[in-house]
């Protein structure tokens, strides 16, 4: 098996889940899971088709109150294909004897294969291979390609292809108290006698989908005397196609898809837009040929040449395959964001979240106009997150925690334990960190890309309303003489509120708390940095004032910033004098404890009551800002510089990682002082979801920013890549364990190509007159790379430092 390959061998029900989550397959426009074609939602399968940005509500009674709830809609199901003998029974591989089956993901060209024989009731053998893509160059199509043969038999054989417009909202067991029946008005029609078509809108938000089919059939290459016979009831339609067929022969089935909806652009309406493309497009062969060139294109623009230990390289490839069938260069185009768990399945509702911390800087090095495209989510949804902070008192920008069509907040109100099966009032939409991360990310791609238009039409101003708003959560406390933020939730969801109070949130989150006077020193310098027509045209147009630019400049230099014991930051306000927890006792009794929240609820405790968290929380500042960035910041609010590693030792023995995250930042902020457990952590990261470590959720959807973590974890902290003022800056400590990491950047529009190993770095930009000299630095040492040429940088004790050629 190759690294660019996951083989599925045999058929298992109860890991049918992770499978299809797994062999999705997608191109940032939509994305379909790797369900068998012949399958319905029946507890082992699970078909879903997920467009970007197709979100729709609806109104469910859940424990005695009304919610509305937001979700990404799963489309109509245009994988149906199925199959029988004479008047025999449908094809149902549970009731056949299966001789064989195999799923094979391909990671490097998104194509999915499925080979199956079976023996039937009556003795007769077949033979399946079937083949699938959705289309990585036209975002609008997709194809499945079954080849059946009749393995001792002969006689007619139906072939049944269609579509289904039944399907709900029912991925999650968690949330299926909930209505889930976002389709309205399923219409059907056949155009013709090879194509059909299917659409319906959603019932709230209006969008109409379309799927147009087109199919094919060759009987041992030749078209069979055949007419299709139209099956039409209950929101599906399909055509039957029956062909004799002899002993031996070779049928061959193409069908193919084009899916539009009413957000799309260049279009009149979707069911005329989805015809006529049906109609035209290539036959498979040719679609799959157009697919791999555009996946090859990408891999070009995102070249990642991993050479370590084979799972490690297969699981890397896992990652980057789905990250670019979540996001491709199609993205660009839409209006939409980071969905937590991918297009890969329902959990979390498809919402946006803070995820996109992880995800962008990933991006960015490769395909920096996807985070520019990201970060115009955002700043579309920034009318609406001013609405958000007036209408709670606050000013500026208030982004929700859980975000989807309009930016209203989507955060669940109630959720279900499904331990206790208690519902619980949920508080963590008072993440209000979220901010916190749209502008660092903000700031970041600034930094990577000096893309000044998007800084001065969009970023700078999301920036400082964003500052605004975190200046206005501030209240200055007298006694101390020092700024608090009261009544929020950190990264860490474990602690919504102080153990036997009303109130929710917690005061004085380190990580909010530090954060806001990065944001407050940040929105300073962009104003400073603007050119001075922009900022006198922001100034007027936010009305900002000196006033104002004050205070963020005294919280950058007076925010409070708890601690407790010798130079250990506080979580929050109040953290330390909560109970230790017994770790072992608890990893006794249940092994995994990730959960540690609903294990605590069911026992009827509240993990509000322990030192205990969720995931990293207080760490997260290591991982975002460079020691010297942190050692700056403490200095200026007149703190000692606590100790990182005393820190990182403290979190990690209270740390449940119940969250993927968890390990991304862990392998992170441990990377350069303990590298064995950092590798540890990063072996953690790899097998979230191929190996489901969280026991179920995968097939739920892939943990996406774990996906994009791994390879950011590569890239900028074990590479030490970086992008900032112009300059690609290196700083390498590449674990020999990895072999050595070549890989292509966009550098300021610039290709180059890096090669890593241990503390060395080697440099190579493209040729070609027309390229501008580009500025690395490493070490003590800054160079002009002119085009063509080639440096190589060693941080090694005795090494030569840089020489270039
Ligand atoms: C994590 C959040 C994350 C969310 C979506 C939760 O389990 O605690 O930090 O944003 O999942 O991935």
């Amino acid at each position: 098996m190759s690294t660019w390959q996951i083989i599925y061998r045999g058929f298992d029900p109860g890991d049918e889940g992770r499978r299809e989550a797994l062999c999705t397959l997608g191109n940032g426009y939509f994305a379909t899971r790797g369900a068998a074609p012949e399958s319905r939602a029946d507890g082992v399968h699970y078909p879903g088709t997920y467009i970007a940005g197709c979100y729709n509500r609806l109104t469910s009674a859940v424990a005695g109150r009304e919610v509305e709830h937001e979700s990404l809609v799963n489309a109509p199901n245009w994988l149906l294909l199925t199959f029988r003998v004479g008047d025999g029974p449908w094809f149902d591989p549970a009731r056949v004897e299966l001789l064989d089956h195999e799923q094979e993901m391909d990671l490097d060209r998104g194509i999915l294969v499925r080979r199956l024989r079976f023996r039937d009731g009556r003795g007769r053998t077949t033979r399946v291979v079937q083949r699938r893509v959705v289309h990585m160059a036209e975002p609008h199509l997709a194809g499945l390609e079954t080849t059946l043969v009749a393995e001792d038999w002969s006689g007619p054989l139906t072939i049944r292809c269609g579509i289904d417009g039944t399907v709900t909202n029912s991925g999650v067991e968690r949330y299926r108290e909930l209505d889930g029946r976002h389709l309205a008005d399923v219409r059907t029609a056949e155009i013709g006698p090879d194509v059909v078509v299917l659409h319906a809108r959603t019932s709230q938000s209006r969008i109409r989908i379309a799927e147009a089919q087109r199919v094919r059939v060759l009987v041992d290459g030749e078209v069979p005397d055949a007419t299709p016979v139209l099956v039409r009831r209950d929101g599906v339609i399909a055509h039957d196609i029956t062909a004799d067929v002899d002993r031996n022969a070779e049928v061959r089935v193409d069908k193919i898809v084009s899916l539009h909806t009413s957000r799309d652009f260049a279009s009149t309406e979707p069911v005329a837009e989805a015809i006529e493309q049906v109609r035209d497009a290539a036959d498979f062969d040719d679609l799959l040929r157009s697919h791999c060139l555009a996946w090859a294109r990408l891999h070009t623009a995102f070249h990642f040449g991993l050479s370590t230990s084979e799972p490690a390289q297969q699981a890397v490839r896992l990652h980057l395959c789905h990250l670019l069938q979540t996001v491709s260069p199609h993205t660009a185009d839409l209006d939409v964001g980071i969905p937590a768990r991918g297009l890969h399945g329902e959990a979390y509702r498809g919402h946006v979240f803070w995820d996109e911390l992880f995800v962008l800087p990933s991006l960015t090095l490769h395909l920096p106009q996807l985070t520019r495209a990201l970060l115009r989510y955002r700043y579309r949804r920034l009318p609406r997150a001013r609405k958000a902070a007036r209408d709670n008192g606050f000013a500026g920008a208030m982004f929700p925690w859980q975000s989807g069509s309009n930016g209203r907040e989507e955060s669940q109100l109630v959720h279900l334990n499904p331990l206790s099966g208690r519902w619980l009032v949920d508080h963590t939409h008072l993440q209000r960190h979220i901010g916190i991360a749209i502008a660092h990310n903000t700031w970041h791609y600034h930094q990577a890309t000096g893309d000044d238009e998007f800084h001065q039409d969009h970023g700078a101003e999301m920036i400082l309303e964003i500052t605004r708003f975190f200046a206005s959560l501030a209240d200055h406390d007298h006694s101390r003489d020092r700024y608090v933020i009261r009544g929020v939730v950190g990264p860490d969801e474990y602690h919504t509120a102080y153990p036997g109070s009303n109130r929710p949130g917690i005061d004085n989150n380190a990580y909010t708390n530090v954060m806001t006077a990065w944001l407050c020193r940040t929105a300073v310098q962009v104003l400073r940095e603007l050119p001075a027509g922009r900022r006198g045209e922001l100034v007027d147009a936010l009305d900002i004032r000196h006033h104002e630019i004050d205070r963020w400049k005294r919280i950058a230099q007076r925010m409070f910033v708890p601690f407790h014991g010798d130079g250990i930051i506080s979580q929050f306000e109040g953290y330390e004098q909560l109970a230790e927890l017994d770790w072992a006792a608890y990893r006794r009794r249940y092994g995994d404890i990730q959960r540690l929240d609903r294990i605590l609820e069911a026992e009827g405790d509240d993990p509000n009551r322990y030192q205990a968290s969720k995931q990293a929380d207080v760490l997260m500042l290591f991982h975002l800002l460079s020691a010297e960035e942190l050692a700056e910041l403490f200095t200026g609010l007149g703190y000692p510089m606590p100790s990182i590693p005393d820190n990182i030792d403290y979190y990690l023995e209270r740390t449940s990682h119940g969250s993927t995250l968890s390990a991304v930042v862990h392998a992170w902020v441990l990377a350069r002082s303990r590298r064995h457990r950092a590798l540890e952590f990063f072996d953690e990261v790899l097998a979230s979801d191929l190996h489901d470590t969280q026991h179920g959720t995968t097939s739920e959807g892939i943990h996406l920013a774990a996906m994009a973590g791994s390879i950011d974890l590569l890239q900028r902290c074990f590479a030490g890549i970086e992008v900032r003022g112009g300059v690609l800056r290196l700083n390498p400590l590449w674990p020999a364990e990895l072999g050595p990491l070549e890989l292509s950047i966009r550098f300021r529009g610039q290709p180059l190509t890096i090669r890593v190993t241990g503390r060395t770095a080697t440099v190579r930009t493209a040729a070609g007159h027309t390229r501008e000299p580009v500025t690395c630095a490493c070490g003590s040492r800054t160079i002009q790379l002119g085009p063509g040429e080639t440096a190589r940088f060693s941080l090694e004790p005795g090494a030569a430092g840089t020489t270039t050629c």
